[in-house]
């Protein structure tokens, strides 16, 4: 029987909103003013029980609570009406400059592409200590630009070594160009920034976004707009880059990153340095590391991918055998969808319940929660289809969510069905759900994206086989892998190689208010 958390919402007041006080107005050179967040937590709350918005990856009935080390709040001076805690509130009013994604309108910026972050991180002292640098090109003449950066204190920006002026508004870090940059000028971006990293805490989600950090260590959850607050970014799926991370830990710490361990170094003061390096570009919401006390364990298959799991000291008693699975799965999903897109595959293992597990590139996060209960392989097959659908092929718009968590829960039934796991998806079409259109930031993760977007996908192989639908998934990633894809995109391939009508099931599935049926296996 699937057992379903009810949603437990975060609540919180304010924690999204950040002021920069008098540097608002005027740009720098230098940030003189400190910013704040005015709450820093909330305590967990329990959604109505009557809710449908539960995530549909299969978690054990635990309490989520992703803050339990965070330091206490100070409540006074808290203005309780401030909304700042809706995600879709927190940027309506910054459009101008962004991508124009209708589920967040601010996220994201116009006007240049990035080709690649290079950040480096210093966890040795109180506070983190970073610097980014952003190769972009322009797109348009470029009078100035803006990135996403979630508080943190910015000491200075340069751009092809000489120093610019900027401001921070909010959620943006703007910054004013000497010479404007012609279009298809590239550029060299440093930021020098520091601070404590504050997760976005959101009403809507179940889940506190961004740069995590504990007694034991660091991780990173930031699906959908948490990125920006650990590095300063163009933060959507829209805009891949290539990425390189560097890591400086206390002494008999590890840091973790996506792709692969290019170097490693003892540095004098005894503290270490990692650096990471991912080969393959990657949507901003999808870039992670950890840092602490993780066994990293290597493995090269024949075919040249690298198996790379780190696993939490703490959490490798429970972890055991689970992870050993993974060269199974993904050669069972290759056989489906087309060969593992990426150099590297891994699963993190973090030691505290999550109550969900997220599909970083090439390093799946998860808490030991997951792995320690009767759902680990189906989750750990969800987040590993992740990797063809959501990771490789990333939704064009926010909205188009279900092409991410509809494909990915496909790809669970089935591969929980072939170890024997019962008929899963004649029991999710038996539950009404609302159609995949028109998401907003509050149900970018309800039940019916996960569910109804499986039984989209599942309608598509019934109708048109077995063959076809192999075909229709890996001319998908053929022809979208390494970027983006929309729901329009999806209809169209359809229409393209297998005709009219089984691109309209795809549409009255995706559409339709009322829920078609499924139409029996053949
Ligand atoms: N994409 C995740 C999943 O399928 C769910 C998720 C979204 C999530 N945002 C998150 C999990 C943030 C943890 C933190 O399964
Ligand atoms: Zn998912």
């Amino acid at each position: 029987m699937r057992r379903l958390i009810p949603l437990l919402i975060l609540a919180l007041f304010g924690a999204a909103c950040t002021s920069t006080g008098g540097a608002d107005s005027e740009f720098t050179t230098e940030e003189t003013t400190t910013t704040t967040s005015r709450a820093q937590r909330t305590t967990g709350t329990r959604a109505p029980e009557t809710t449908t918005t539960a995530p549909a990856t299969e978690t054990p009935p635990e309490t989520v609570d992703g803050n339990d080390e965070d330091p206490p709040v100070d409540l006074s001076g808290l203005d309780v009406g401030d909304p700042g805690g809706d995600m879709s509130g927190l940027t309506a009013e910054r459009a101008l400059n962004s991508i124009g994604d209708p589920t967040f309108p601010g996220i994201g910026n116009a006007g240049y592409d990035v080709q690649s972050y290079d950040i480096t991180l210093d966890l040795t002292g109180e506070e983190l200590v970073a610097e980014a640098v952003i190769e972009l090109v322009a797109q348009v003449d470029l009078p100035g630009f803006n990135l996403d950066l979630e508080g943190m204190n910015v000491d200075e920006v340069r751009v092809d070594d000489e120093p610019v002026l900027f401001r921070r508004d909010g959620r943006e870090l703007i910054v004013r160009l000497a010479d404007p940059l012609p279009t298809g000028a590239s550029a060299s971006v440093f930021v020098a920034y520091n601070g404590t990293p504050q997760p976005i805490v959101a009403n809507d989600l179940p889940f506190n976004l961004g740069f995590q950090t504990r007694s034991w260590g660091t991780f990173v959850a930031s699906e959908p707009i948490g990125a920006a607050t650990w590095f300063p970014a163009n933060d959507h799926p829209q805009d891949k880059a290539l990425f390189t991370i560097t890591m400086t830990v206390p002494s008999g710490e590890t840091g973790v990153g996506p792709g692969q361990l290019i170097e490693s170094t003892t540095n004098a003061d005894g503290s270490e340095t990692f650096v990471w390096r991912a080969r393959e570009p990657m949507s901003t919401y999808l870039a992670s590391v950890a840092t602490g006390d993780f066994e990293v364990s290597t493995e090269t298959l024949d075919n040249g991918l690298v198996i790379r799991h780190a696993v939490h000291a703490s959490s490798v008693g429970i972890t055991g055998t689970t992870l050993d699975s993974t060269v199974e799965m993904i050669a069972e999903f290759e056989a489906q969808f087309g060969p593992y897109p990426f150099e590297s595959y891994g699963v993190l293992v973090v030691p505290e319940s999550l109550g969900f597990a997220l599909e970083n590139q090439t390093l799946s996060l998860f808490g030991e929660d997951i792995i320690a209960s009767s759902a680990a392989q189906p989750i750990l097959a969800h987040e590993l289809a992740h990797h063809w659908f959501g990771d490789n092929i990333s939704p064009a718009a926010w909205d188009d969510i279900w092409l991410n968590e509809g494909f990915a829960t496909w790809a669970e039934w089935w591969w929980t069905e072939r170890i024997g796991g019962g008929d899963r998806v004649d029991q999710a079409a038996t539950i009404p759900m609302a159609p995949l259109s028109g998401i907003d930031a509050s149900s970018l993760f309800d039940l019916n994206v996960y569910w109804r977007g499986g039984l989209t996908v599942e309608a598509l192989r019934r109708e048109v086989g077995d063959e076809m639908f192999g075909t229709i998934l890996r001319e998908w990633t053929d022809r979208y892998g390494g970027g983006v894809a929309s729901t329009e995109n999806f209809i169209d391939l359809v229409t393209e190689l297998a005709g009219p009508a089984p691109a309209d099931t795809v549409s009255q599935w995706v559409f339709s208010p009322a829920m078609p049926q499924l139409p029996p296996d053949r």
